[in-house]
């Protein structure tokens, strides 16, 4: 019997800003892929702490909401639809792929076939569904501040969603690398080759002593101003977060927006794929518990990424 495809998916939407508990998932119909696009089925869809920003309204001035709003950027999926124009994918391929329109975080999904790479057959689902703002935004991080063989690069946030891949990305340089953490992550980062040291009172005198050449900021919350006091070169800082701070200071502020394309995400799932690079999974919830995959992410303390999966 032809199976015949649904009129609808399941995706989250919020239709104000707010809390936690104004993201609904909700019956929408199902896009039809433009020339050059592509739909997909979502396998997996992680999530990011940028995402809670938008929906509570924080980020209303640089990137406002319209309602109601989906979300959701990064994805890994299977082709359902091409859309007229597109050369290089067709259906059943399992892609790797990011939507810059607040959409994945649902079962199908749109996107640019130049935003799609190929998912290799021995990266898990959640994994690859975990990589392309997370990957992309470690990459320009480690890429602005030039690491090379005899640095000492200090990365806060060093088991979280983007730093635990910042400092894989960093250790590959050859520089010496030393990871900002709670004791919980720092047999982790041990196993990565990378130099736990805790947050807290002391944390500059203890960095003081180790003579740090480089600084990736992925935490905010004064690790600028510290890598200044350290009297580190401004242009070897980077903060992805703390951009007052970057302004105040000069230093970098490279993201996602700088790297997030189909060619560092294929460099990034190579490494996935030759075991080079590891994305801790901390854990991975259906789409109807988005609210509960959200509750843990805001705890602040996430060990690598949280996936939503189907
Ligand atoms: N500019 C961009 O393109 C871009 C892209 C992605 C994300 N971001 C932003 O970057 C930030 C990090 O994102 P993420 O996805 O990596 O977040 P995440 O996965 O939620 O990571 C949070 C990490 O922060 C650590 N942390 C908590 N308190 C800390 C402290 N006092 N000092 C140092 N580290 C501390 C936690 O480590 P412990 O568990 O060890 O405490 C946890 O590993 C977010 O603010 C996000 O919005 C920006």
């Amino acid at each position: 019997m032809l199976q015949t495809e649904p009129a609808t998916m399941k995706a989250v939407r919020f239709d104000h800003y707010g809390d936690i508990d104004v993201l609904q998932v909700v019956d929408v119909p199902i896009p039809d892929p433009a020339p050059g696009q592509v739909r997909l089925k979502v396998k997996a869809a992680s999530i990011n702490p940028g995402e809670a920003s938008i929906r509570k309204g924080l980020l209303h001035t640089r990137f406002p909401a319209s309602f109601p709003s989906g979300e959701g950027s990064d994805f890994a999926g299977v082709v359902i639809k091409v859309g007229a124009d597109v050369t290089g994918f067709s259906s059943g391929d399992e892609l790797i792929g990011f939507t810059n329109f607040r959409a994945s975080h649902a079962e199908y999904v749109i996107a640019e076939a130049q935003n799609l790479i190929k998912k290799p057959l021995n990266v898990p689902w959640e994994v690859a569904g975990a990589l392309p703002v997370a990957g992309s935004t470690a990459y320009a991080a480690v890429r602005a501040v030039s690491l090379k063989a005899g640095d000492t690069v200090v990365v806060s946030g060093a088991a979280g969603g983007v730093g635990s891949i910042a400092v894989q990305l960093a250790k590959r340089t050859g520089a010496e690398v030393i990871g900002i953490a709670g004791p919980s992550n720092h047999a982790w980062l041990n196993a990565h080759g990378v130099k736990p040291l805790a947050y807290g009172d002391d944390l500059s005198d203890r960095l003081r002593a180790v003579g740090v050449t480089a600084f990736i900021d992925t935490h905010g919350h004064g690790y600028v101003k510290l890598a200044i006091d350290l009297g580190i070169d401004p242009a070897r800082t980077n903060t992805i977060i703390d951009f007052d701070a970057a302004k105040q200071y000069g230093t970098k502020a490279e993201g996602s927006q700088s790297a997030m394309n189909a060619a560092v995400l294929e460099e990034l799932a190579q490494l996935l794929a030759s075991g080079d690079l590891e994305i801790p999974i901390a854990a991975t919830y259906p789409l109807a518990e988005v609210r509960s995959a959200f509750r843990q992410l805001e705890q602040g303390h996430t060990h690598g990424k949280i996936v939503l999966t189907d």
